[in-house]
């Protein structure tokens, strides 16, 4: 039967179907005949529908992206799901990212979980580069990222630790079984940055308020860095099964925005009843001028809130964890640490904040300890939101851009013996700082989306682990020659996986 013959039998209908299937069939033939062609970064063969996700899993960690970058070199695609993962292991191409086109790579990935947490967006720290971040970096300037700032807290950044230090005495068991200091240093954390948020302190670690405040934010953070939800980011049709996962990110946001809307009542009822001085006022009352003015809503002052709670307060936290950690388990860094301050202020002289530049060896091992324990070893995820180039290659529009920072500040091509903790390693001429002077070295990120924080974390964790390293002889618990250093690693965030006890030996 000839092609006409077997046409005109068809039935009327099924002809239509199938003349409908060919135009379309015809029509995707000419689209991706004309569609440019783009030149996507090397990766693993991607198949229908999962993409790379079946082949490479859900971890996608520093070490393993590491690993990748050895085989697929300083920038690879991995297409998991429908979303296209870039990433980026050399030095040369950070900058690339995060200087030359910070522009084009300055705005955020968003995912259903993160959207719950941040109201879509209404942050600071997971918005798109724009004019609403602009306004929110400004106004929490001023507030936070200052050195009049630092000026005003570092006082009570002392009176932390002079308090843990009296803690840390006061206990019975410290100095023979040991005790978590961790424990003590995160109530240190969140009176550092409630002081300068609220202008208020908690004084127990047993304060309701404080533990529910730690049960939420710990939720927080374990709900948004988990891989858990993956599959519905990568595959959105799979979205309705993560209903309940979703239901539970609602709750604690809702809990989290009431609780954070309590401090800031609390603040508002004292400030009534005793306005401050422009010197007296804490960064809260300067954050809600700018609601009043109609600069942002009250929904964003919230949202500074959380970010504060999350940004500040846990990586600060986790990088005094691991620099204690270490000079447990490094004797001679103590010991060299102990005779810096015992020389520069003399035996006895407690540290304090305007010390701090004094001091080179406690700053190396400050740095030592953030190059080989990075907090957000990935930085937080870049996007393109319109397709761009990068290394020679196309990047699709809003691709998630992953700076692989703790490979860039581990690779053992230009680190020697990366994996060693060895504060001396930054006694050398080129003066690598954390402020992103060199692009091996990316704690805090660099460009437009940088860590603002960073004024404030330095002094920081350098001022408690030099006070400690004063007040303590710093040891493993009986019968271990270590504490352990293991990472645990989340979406972007990296911390200690088990918290040590550690015995403290008073020095008099
Ligand atoms: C050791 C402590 C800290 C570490 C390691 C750290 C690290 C980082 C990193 C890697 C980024 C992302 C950079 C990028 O995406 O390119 C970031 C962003 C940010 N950090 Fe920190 N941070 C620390 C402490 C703080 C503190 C104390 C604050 C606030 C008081 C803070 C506030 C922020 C904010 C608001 C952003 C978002 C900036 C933006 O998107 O424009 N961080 N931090």
């Amino acid at each position: 039967m000839g092609l006409l013959a077997f046409v005109s039998s068809i039935p009327h209908t099924e002809t239509a179907l199938l003349s409908l299937f060919v135009i379309v069939l015809a029509s995707i033939a000419v689209v991706q005949w004309f569609k440019p062609k783009l030149r996507l970064p090397p990766g693993p063969v991607a198949v229908p529908i999962f993409g790379n996700w079946l082949q490479v899993g859900d971890d996608l960690n520093h070490e393993n992206l590491s690993e990748m970058a050895k085989k697929y070199g300083e920038i690879f695609l991995l297409r998991m799901g429908q979303r296209n993962l870039v990433v980026i292991s050399s030095p040369e191409l950070a900058k690339e990212v995060l200087h030359t086109q910070g522009v084009e790579f300055g705005s955020r990935t968003r995912n259903v979980v993160f959207d719950i947490f941040t109201g879509k967006g209404q942050d600071m720290v997971f918005t798109v580069y724009g004019d609403h971040w602009r306004k929110m970096r400004r106004i929490m300037t001023v507030p936070f990222f200052t050195n009049k700032v630092v000026q005003h807290a570092r006082s009570h950044w002392e009176e932390e630790i002079n308090s843990v230090i009296a803690d840390i005495k006061a206990d019975p068991d410290a100095a023979s079984t040991g005790m978590v200091v961790r424990r003590r240093l995160q109530m240190l954390m969140y009176n550092n940055m409630f002081r300068m948020m609220f202008g208020r302190r908690f004084e127990k670690v047993d304060d309701p308020l404080f533990l529910e405040l730690k049960r939420l934010n710990g939720e927080r953070s374990r709900l948004a860095q988990s891989f858990e939800y993956n599959y519905g980011d990568f595959i959105p049709i799979l979205r309705p099964f993560l209903r309940n996962y979703l239901k539970q990110c609602q709750k604690v946001k809702d809990e989290r925005l009431i609780l954070f809307k309590g401090f800031v009542e609390e603040r508002q009822r004292e400030t009534k009843v005793n306005p401050p001085s422009t010197d007296e006022k804490c960064a809260i009352d300067h954050i809600l001028d700018a609601y009043k003015n109609g600069e942002i809503s009250y929904d964003n002052v919230l949202y500074i809130v959380e970010n504060i709670n999350v940004a500040a307060i846990e990586t600060t936290l986790w990088s005094i964890e691991w620099g204690l950690a270490e000079i447990v388990n490094n004797p001679d860094v103590q010991k060299s640490m102990r005779d810096e301050l015992n020389s520069v202020l003399g035996p006895g002289v407690p540290l304090t904040e305007p010390d701090v530049p004094k001091l080179p060896y406690l700053h190396w091992v400050v740095k030592e300890t953030m190059r080989l324990h990075m907090a957000i070893p990935l930085l937080v995820p870049h996007m393109n939101l319109h397709q761009a180039k990068l290394g020679g290659y196309d990047i699709p529009a809003e691709s998630k851009i992953l700076v692989n920072a703790w490979w860039l500040a581990n690779n053992p091509e230009w680190w020697n013996k990366p994996d060693v903790f060895n504060p001396d390693r930054f006694a050398g001429p080129e003066k690598i700082e954390a402020n992103g002077n060199d692009f091996r070295f990316l704690p805090f990120g660099v460009g437009r989306r940088s860590c603002p924080g960073i004024i404030l974390a330095i002094p920081i964790v350098s001022l408690v682990l030099g006070r400690l390293v004063q007040s303590f002889e710093l040891l493993p618990p009986p019968g271990f020659r270590k504490v352990d250093t293991k990472g645990h690693g989340g979406q972007f965030s990296l911390r200690i996986a088990n918290h040590s006890v550690i015995v403290c030996k008073p020095i008099n």
